[in-house]
């Protein structure tokens, strides 16, 4: 049974003063009213995993994760941070190929995939974001830009790392748009990577795989999104940046 994740990207914002204020008020709201039946992952910038995984360590059902690292293990790469470190800081998760990264930072399928090896190499979780544009959904592309992206991500991994491995799908025309996939459409993309994985892995490695959504998740659509047979979690932009409305999604 997949357990959902409700992770918070908080790209970058927040200092550190604010980052922590904000993680000591998730704690705080969790601890009272939270019931344990999401993972929750808090996934702020780099300098400030150390100080989050610490403040979280305590907490069975909150992990830190970090929003990007290097491909290469060690040495001269000015700027660049590497998975071993941010293991040796506490975190859990990473993000791999997020759409602001490949538009941004032009990170390519097969960066990505070296990336995603540097993850799982270190023991944490990678949660891998695939998602179309708005010119590619509306040519009805979506299909095949996803199973280039999943495919040449991911599919050189054996099946016993796959288990380190969650889906985002997060549409590029969802992202901070205030315009969320609707859950029918969601759901449907989510069938299809579902799908895709059990052509090439196993029928159980398919069903086991979390397959989030991210794209304007907010509190008044969340419920609806997650209740989505093949939705397992969100990864939540701009809503995770204040302490109520992500706990409303979780
Ligand atoms: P928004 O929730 O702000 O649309 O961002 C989604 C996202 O990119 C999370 O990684």
């Amino acid at each position: 049974m997949r357990k959902k994740i409700i992770a918070g990207n908080w790209k970058m914002n927040k200092t550190f003063e604010e980052g922590l204020a904000l993680v000591t008020e998730i704690i705080g709201m969790t601890k009272d009213e939270y019931s344990g039946s999401a993972k929750v992952v808090l996934i702020p910038p780099f300098i400030h995993v150390n100080a989050v995984s610490k403040m979280v360590a305590g907490n069975a059902n909150i992990q830190a994760g970090a929003q990007n690292c290097s491909n290469y293990d060690s040495g001269a790469y000015t700027g660049e941070v590497s998975a071993g470190m941010i293991k040796s800081c506490g975190a859990s998760y990473v993000i791999i190929g997020h759409s602001e990264r490949r538009q941004y930072f032009n990170e390519t399928n097969s960066l990505l995939a070296s990336k995603t090896d540097a993850v799982l190499k270190n023991g944490l979780t990678c949660i891998y974001c695939c998602g179309e544009t708005l010119e590619e959904r509306e040519a009805n592309h979506h299909f095949d830009v996803l199973k280039k992206q999943v495919s040449e991500g991911l599919f050189h991994l054996t099946a016993e790392q796959f288990e380190n491995v969650v889906i985002a799908y997060e549409p590029v025309w969802a992202i901070g748009t205030g315009r969320n996939a609707t859950p029918e459409q969601a759901e449907e993309v989510h069938v299809y990577i579902r799908n895709l994985i059990k052509e090439l892995y196993t029928a159980e490695i398919s069903e086991n795989i979390v397959i989030q959504y991210g794209g304007s998740v907010k509190p008044d659509n969340a419920k609806e999104l997650l209740n989505q047979p093949n939705i397992d979690g969100a990864l939540v932009g701009g809503a995770c940046l204040k302490a109520d409305s992500f706990l409303k999604i979780i």
